[in-house]
């Protein structure tokens, strides 16, 4: 296995691979971003990451420099030049490149890659995942996969410093999403996750998941979960491209800052990140069988794909 680098029409080694002083992306995060996983050497639900770029690239008014058939030949090569079979493509479009001017200029968008082989997933033990509540600061238009990730990273690292393995944005008292996932509750068949409005990002694998769960039979709502509600909820599971169906074992939340998650006060803190001073657990699993149904048609759905058994989309 190769990693791979492609820049503005190059592959390139790493050391190649340098990025201009004068990137919008680097200057500014002026960009949008996708990443797909691939399996038996074929990128999986790449159309629906090809149509949810296009959305993101008009929502900021970059034009997509390449169509669907030309990401799909370009995604291809860049893994047949990895050989690798189990891997993950991230690939980014900024407004270009420029001397520094908040206004957009006359550029050409540019386009970076990289094939990267899958990271695996969180090491910890299903029983020792846990997730720790966030104010959820960001913009209101998390719905676009920019590549500014600025409160993304902080929640994460906030987490991790914290001992676990995701951050969960609770926004105004409602549960959104992880900083790099989708969240979901269940209560006895009822599957709840946030609506796909703009203050979540429409996951692709929450889109493929809450199809999987419709035809196994479960009733999935829409609807955002309370904080309030939480300790009604019998199982807790995040989804992402890269993590498929991660159940949940614990939420906590820092009891110093509990009120934050449901007002955001007028005065800033006086730093982002923080490690929580008084943990607290607010919830706990009692099983996971919803989850664990979850991972199993999914895990199923993409051996039929490297299979070629059926297109899966
Ligand atoms: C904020 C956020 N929500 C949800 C997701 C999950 O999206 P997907 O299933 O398309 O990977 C991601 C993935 O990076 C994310 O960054």
């Amino acid at each position: 296995m190769s990693e791979i680098y492609y820049v503005n029409g190059e592959f390139l080694s790493s050391k190649e691979s340098v990025v201009p002083s004068e990137e919008r992306g680097h200057q500014f995060g002026d960009g949008v971003y996708e990443v797909v996983r691939v399996y038996g050497g074929r990128p999986f639900l790449l159309n629906w990451h090809l149509e949810r770029l296009d959305r993101s690239c008009k929502a900021i008014g970059v034009e997509n420099p390449l169509s669907h058939e030309e990401w799909t030949e370009l995604i291809s090569e860049a893994v047949r030049r990895s050989g690798e079979e189990e891997a993950q493509v991230y690939w980014q479009v900024t407004r270009g490149i420029a001397p520094r001017e908040h206004l957009f200029p006359q550029a050409q968008p540019s386009v970076t890659m990289t094939v990267k082989p899958l990271l695996l997933k969180a090491s910890a033990k299903s029983s020792e995942k846990s997730l720790l509540c966030i104010p959820d600061e960001r913009w209101a238009n998390t719905w676009i996969k920019t590549i500014n990730l600025l409160p993304n990273v902080i929640a994460k690292e906030t987490a991790h410093r914290f001992g676990a393995v995701e951050a969960l944005f609770v926004k105004s008292g409602d549960f959104t999403e992880g900083s790099s996932s989708n969240a979901w509750f269940v209560r006895g068949t009822d599957i709840y996750t946030a609506p796909a409005n703009r203050y979540i990002l429409p996951g692709i694998t929450r889109r493929f998941v809450l199809q999987l769960a419709q035809e196994i039979g479960y009733t999935v709502y829409e609807q955002s979960v309370a904080l309030d509600d939480l300790h009604s909820m019998d199982e807790v599971f995040m989804t992402s491209t890269t993590l498929e169906v991660q159940s949940i074992h614990s939420v906590v939340a820092d009891r110093n800052k509990m009120s934050l998650l449901y007002n955001l006060p007028d005065i800033p803190a006086q730093t982002l990140l923080s490690t929580p001073e008084d943990p607290a657990e607010i919830w706990r699993s009692s099983r996971n069988n919803v989850a664990a149904r979850l991972q199993d048609a999914f895990t199923d759905a993409v051996n039929k794909f490297r299979n070629y058994e059926e297109p899966v989309q």
